[in-house]
């Protein structure tokens, strides 16, 4: 994909991403179940309902646009993840998917652990009572503060990210009297994406320590020495929105190969390891994603031969989903502003969001799917481009989809998928408000983050 500036020609948006799917469905009515949350339906009257409820209805309480959450939904999927992985593993929820007091507390509920990467989402994830010690702190650049906070409230795991940050959190401890657990992040030379993995001998990126020329077992060598420390285990994430097994496999072979190394040089075996995030979800009809419990047996299967071939035993194992339990609970609802058909080419559709709601489509080339969910149509399909409010025209929500010809400005339309990265990378680009977030389950539809209001931005600016 080119990111190089190009003139602002008719057609020069007129591109379909390579293996796009160029065809309207059959039937633009049917929600395919695989990319809704899943109470979501459409009822009699041909409105869409989450949790029981209408959407009509939802937009008249809260406004649009809006996330709306499946908390049954979001609910669900811990329990499927922590089922999958069963009582000999950890399932650490990947807090910067999607963070929120309630969510803390639903989290807590079902049993699951938090994966947090900053002292912002340290703080929701203790003031919602998630217990310190369920609690993973992360980040390549963790401030003396946070690492000074974490050791404090005593959180379960620091994952170590690199050489620094080994002597500085073994410090800090040391200074508190205390001995903190940790991880040692390292890259294991495999870049996961969507239908691929890539393996390269050094990973050119900024997060954690490689395994290449022994550096990952100098860092083990150097965290053994520290009094301040307990290592506890060695942390691999090898990327977001993966599709393909064979990343992961080969990501747990070397990690499983580094905690052999260790035990031959120190006669230690550490007891954990962690295999990160990065399970993909379906944004369109066309994504295929698998089952956390498919995801736990090839994992545990892979660790547990590997360990047995080594004479190792096998180490407890965690996984920190984050896009794969939040993302496909929501949709973000919006309504049709204004509508602008370019014969031959494809019809413009400006919602009253955009890219302040979700970068993912301007950030990543991000795909999305979308229905008219306040009523049905028999009309013909158009090919349209979702378009926000925002002063540029990479403001783009849904490049290419097809919804009814006879769409009309105060249609509801929807976005489905968007419980990921998309309230948690939200902005205020133009001053605009960033939507709430609204829980549905059961009847009952409850917000869980409020709408900013404009009060909220003069609060900050403070003249
Ligand atoms: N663990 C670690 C150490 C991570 O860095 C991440 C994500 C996860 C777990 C959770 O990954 P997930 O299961 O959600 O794929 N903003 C991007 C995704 C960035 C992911 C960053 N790290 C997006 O919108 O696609």
């Amino acid at each position: 994909m080119s990111r190089s500036a190009h003139p602002a020609g008719p057609r020069h948006a007129d591109v379909y991403p390579e293996g796009h799917y160029t065809a309207p469905a059959a039937d633009l009515n049917v929600l395919d179940e695989k990319v809704w949350a899943r109470t979501v339906r459409r009822n009699a009257d041909g409105v869409v309902t989450v949790g029981g409820r209408e959407v009509s209805r939802l937009a008249e309480e809260f406004g649009t646009p809006a996330y709306f959450l499946d908390e049954s939904d979001f609910r669900a999927r811990c329990r499927a993840w922590a089922d999958a992985f069963g009582p000999d593993a950890d399932v650490f929820y990947a807090g910067k998917a999607f963070l929120s007091r309630a969510v803390v507390r639903w989290l807590k509920e079902e049993g699951l652990n938090l994966d947090v990467c900053s002292g912002g989402e340290l703080t929701t994830a203790l003031d919602a009572g998630m217990p310190a010690e369920r609690i993973a702190f992360h980040g390549n650049n963790k401030s003396v503060e946070e690492i000074e906070r974490a050791v404090r409230v005593g959180v379960g795991r620091i994952v170590l990210d690199s050489f620094q940050e080994i002597v500085r959190v073994a410090h800090i401890a040391q200074s508190q009297g205390k001995r903190q657990r940790v991880q040692i992040r390292v890259t294991v030379g495999v870049e996961a994406h969507t239908h691929e993995f890539i393996a390269t001998a050094h990973e050119d990126q900024k997060f954690g320590i490689a395994l290449a020329d022994g550096q990952a077992a100098e860092a083990v060598r150097r965290a053994l020495r520290l009094d301040g420390l307990e290592l506890i285990g060695i942390h691999s994430h090898i990327g977001s929105q993966i599709f393909d097994m064979a990343g992961f496999e080969v990501s747990a072979r070397r990690v499983v190969q580094l905690l052999t190394e260790v035990r031959d040089e120190h006669g230690v075996e550490l007891p954990e390891i962690d295999l990160g995030g990065g399970l993909g979800i379906a944004y369109t009809s066309e994504d295929d994603p698998r089952e956390p419990h498919e995801i736990a047996k090839a994992l545990t299967e892979i660790v547990g031969r590997e360990c047995e071939a080594a004479g190792l035993s096998t180490p407890r194992i965690s996984v920190e989903p984050g896009r794969a339990i939040v993302g496909p609970t929501a949709f973000t609802l919006y309504e049709v502003g204004t509508i602008k058909p370019l014969e031959g080419l494809r019809t413009y559709v400006s919602v009253d969001g955009g890219m302040s709601d979700n970068i993912r489509t301007a950030l990543y080339d991000a795909e999305y799917s979308v229905a008219l969910v306040s009523r049905t149509s028999d009309a013909e399909p158009m090919l349209v481009r979702v378009v926000g409010k925002h002063c540029e025209s990479g403001d783009i929500v849904v490049r290419d989809a097809f919804l009814p010809a006879d769409l009309a400005p105060g249609d509801l339309i929807a976005v489905p998928a968007t419980g990921a990265y998309c309230r948690s990378m939200a902005s205020n680009y133009n001053h605009s408000l960033r939507p709430p977030v609204v829980a549905v389950n059961d009847g009952e539809a409850r917000v869980i983050v409020r709408r900013e209001t404009e009060e909220d931005l003069l609060r900050l600016d403070v003249g």
